[in-house]
């Protein structure tokens, strides 16, 4: 019996060849616009002690108690695969004193991050993030910036009917207010809520606001919200992002029961949502964190961010051509007898060493085959090497968009210092 494929894991995707394009516009855009504002690279690595995320995220979180991927290693310790970065990043930025340098620390980063949800269109169990944090101010200009990042990123890659939602949750001293108003609220019906939400009661009473339930929501649809509790210094820090964001041509809408899902948030939150999705309709989100440095054993350092979806931004981005559709200008190198490819060879490295794009057959196809092979590549010219020409010291050239052939001698290729030198070379040979 013949041994059983070996699939991928439930919840994950292949990324293939065919996407290699879309990908690669993703993040140079993001590295493009990240690097414009001023914000450098950071990696962290993908696994980390698992108390890192039980800190950050909270040890009550749906993501801490339902969806990390965390186990053993051969030494016994508790190690956690990446539900997010944020934590990742705070570590570093106290590990390493980088606020000690600079102030103010502004990091992006890409890379897969990992959780055990029920996957469904847009939600996988490893999935891909960009993000950028800005590490120790609490101006409220530095949160416009950050919005605006996240913004001119998913506008830049042409993500479609954005809306940007905005909140603020404030800190712990307004939420201690509202906590005593939202509890005399829900206590009398608490019953008639989720058995989610009667947990959430007991922990982590904001996050009933993000209840899937549509009866939890009608319930909740005149409950106290934190916003209308600010003390006045936090509320002010919000108008005044508000006024930056007006500034900066920033559309948002004030949607006063937004909450996250990561529990180091404070004040400022949001969240861009694209109509093109369906359920899963959040692209980015992020906010402030003016607590978790200090909570994660650094010193108090104010910080805000956020995180996009690169799954969710290709659902929400209009399509683009393929590479396979898309022509490049580059060579096939096509042998008439396969003496001739150690020659072939040559010229394939002295292309390719001028930085432009050259493939070759690997499969011993005929003449026949290998220009079939040479339509397919996407590369603009085929160079063949026949008996006649090869023996003149020449190659025949020819343009795969229109069939048209002619000649060039070898020695002007090798000849040829760069793109530019070999691209002259072959319009003076098609005149
Ligand atoms: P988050 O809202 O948990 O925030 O995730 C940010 C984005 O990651 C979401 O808007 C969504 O596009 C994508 N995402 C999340 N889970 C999945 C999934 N299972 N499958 C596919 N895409 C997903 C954070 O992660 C915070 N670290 C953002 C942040 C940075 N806040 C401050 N700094």
């Amino acid at each position: 019996m013949p041994d059983e494929k070996i699939k991928a894991i439930y919840g994950v995707r292949d990324v293939l060849p065919d996407e290699a394009d879309r990908w690669q516009t993703i993040i140079s855009t993001v590295y493009r616009k990240s690097e414009s504002y001023n914000y450098n690279f950071i990696m962290p690595p993908i696994f980390e002690a698992t108390e890192l995320f039980a800190r950050g995220i909270g040890e009550i979180s749906d993501i801490v108690t339902k969806e990390m991927y965390t186990f053993k290693d051969q030494g016994g310790r508790s190690l956690t695969l990446r539900p997010e970065a944020t934590a990742s990043v705070v570590r570093a930025y106290i590990e390493h004193s980088l606020g000690a340098a600079k102030g103010l620390v502004k990091v992006w980063y890409a890379g897969p991050m990992f959780r055990q949800e029920r996957p469904q269109a847009g939600r996988y169990r490893q999935f891909y993030q960009f993000g950028a944090e800005a590490i120790g101010s609490l101006d409220p200009v530095l949160d416009a910036e950050v919005i605006n990042l996240n913004y001119d990123i998913l506008k830049d890659l042409g993500v479609d009917d954005l809306t940007l939602e905005i909140n603020s949750i404030g800190m712990p001293e307004d939420r201690k207010a509202h906590r005593e108003a939202f509890i005399q609220y829900v206590e009398p019906n608490l019953k008639k809520y989720c058995q989610d939400c009667q947990r959430r009661f007991g922990s982590n009473l904001l996050r009933m606001f993000d209840c899937k339930e549509n009866s939890c929501q009608d319930l909740l649809s005149e409950a106290p919200v934190v916003f209308d509790y600010l003390l006045d210094e936090n509320r002010r820090h919000f108008d005044e992002v508000l006024k930056y964001l007006e500034i900066a041509d920033l559309q948002f809408t004030l949607n006063k029961r937004l909450v996250r899902g990561l529990d180091y948030y404070t004040t400022t939150a949001w969240e861009f949502k694209s109509g093109k999705l369906g359920s899963q309709d959040s692209v980015s989100g992020g906010g402030r964190y003016d607590l978790l440095v200090e909570q994660l054993g650094g010193p108090p350092t104010p910080g805000i961010g956020f995180a996009a979806g690169v799954e969710r931004i290709l659902m929400a981005m209009p399509s683009g051509t393929e590479t396979s559709d898309r022509e490049k200008f580059g060579f096939f190198i096509a042998v008439g007898d396969q003496k001739f490819r150690a020659e072939a060879f040559k010229l394939l490295n002295a292309i390719r060493s001028i930085g432009l794009p050259a493939d070759i057959d690997y499969l011993g196809r005929s003449l026949k085959g290998q220009m079939k092979q040479a339509n397919k590549s996407g590369l603009s010219y085929a160079l063949i090497l026949a008996e006649s020409e090869v023996a003149a010291g020449k190659v025949a050239v020819r343009n795969m968009r229109n069939s048209k052939q002619f000649e060039l001698a070898m020695i002007d290729i090798y000849k040829a210092k760069d793109a530019e030198e070999l691209g002259d070379l072959i319009e003076t040979g098609q005149r």
